[in-house]
């Protein structure tokens, strides 16, 4: 009320009017998840085919890296491709496929220089050489970096994730070299994809989509959710700084008071 009042007679515009910014000194959230969503619907408002979007969305990923990179996020995973986007027609998914080895091709060298970590996330067994090697070059070349950690998950799905765990674990009980009351939540996060990697504290998807996607589901049972109507090739630093304004602002009290 008192605020609307101030409004009235200072015509300032309101909270959400206001662009965010985070504050310097509170907290940073330490692994920030994207489902970066959008591409193909960015294409056609322009009359552009689905991979001009896709191409579009290259660009946001390099300026959300390094905004992530300045702000002191710690693990910044980014989901490129999952296990259902095979789904697609053969030359979306054979551009898409492209992608890592053209972006990396311009980036490493500045990523590596950033001392960023790559790392990809997903299953292996599908991708192209192409896709797998260009990934593989770069997770060799920078896992001695120990700055921001990126995720790329290629080939992900959450389902996937948990089915491989437990698949595992079954494979060591039968063994014998793990007993079955031995399993607990944290042997559980061993054998997923992001077994060395804190659970996400910021999921961030974009293009007004209000689902999960089959990203993460095991990882982000406490994740604080941040959606945005704005389409991935839209979203700019500004966007990502008023996510990260948001996430400061909420109670985090994983089942306590
Ligand atoms: C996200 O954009 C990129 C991937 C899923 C690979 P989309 O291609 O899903 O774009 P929309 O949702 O069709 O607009
Ligand atoms: C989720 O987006 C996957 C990625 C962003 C890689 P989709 O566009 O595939 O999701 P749905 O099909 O709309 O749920
Ligand atoms: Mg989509």
């Amino acid at each position: 009320m008192l605020e609307r009042l101030g409004q009235f007679l200072t015509n300032k515009p309101n909270a959400a009017e206001r662009p965010s910014i985070p504050d310097q000194n509170g907290e940073i959230p330490q692994h920030v998840a994207i489902i970066m969503d959008g591409n193909g619907r960015w294409a056609k408002q322009r009359n552009l085919p689905r991979i001009a979007g896709h191409r579009a969305g290259m660009k946001t990923v390099k300026e959300i890296v390094k905004a992530a990179d300045g702000i002191g996020v710690k693990v910044l995973t980014m989901y490129a491709f999952s296990t259902e986007n095979w789904k697609r027609p053969r030359d979306e998914v054979d551009f898409l496929m492209k992608l890592p080895q053209e972006f990396l091709s311009t980036e490493l060298e500045e990523l590596v220089e950033r001392n960023v970590r790559i790392r990809m996330v997903g299953s292996r067994d599908r991708l192209p050489d192409y896709t797998l090697s260009a990934m593989e070059l770069a997770e060799s070349r920078t896992k001695q970096n120990t700055g921001l950690k990126l995720n790329f998950a290629l080939n992900y799905g959450g389902r996937t994730d948990i089915v491989k765990a437990v698949t595992e674990l079954v494979q060591l009980v039968q063994a014998g070299k793990l007993k079955p009351e031995q399993v607990d939540e944290a042997v559980i996060s061993q054998h997923l994809y992001t077994s060395d990697i804190p659970d996400p504290d910021l999921l961030i998807r974009t293009s007004g989509e209000i689902r999960l996607s089959n990203f993460m589901l095991w990882q982000i049972a406490y994740t604080e959710l941040w959606f945005t109507d704005v389409l991935w090739p839209d979203f700019t630093i500004q966007h990502f700084h008023q996510a990260i304004a948001e996430y400061q602002g909420r109670a985090r009290r994983y089942g306590g008071v």
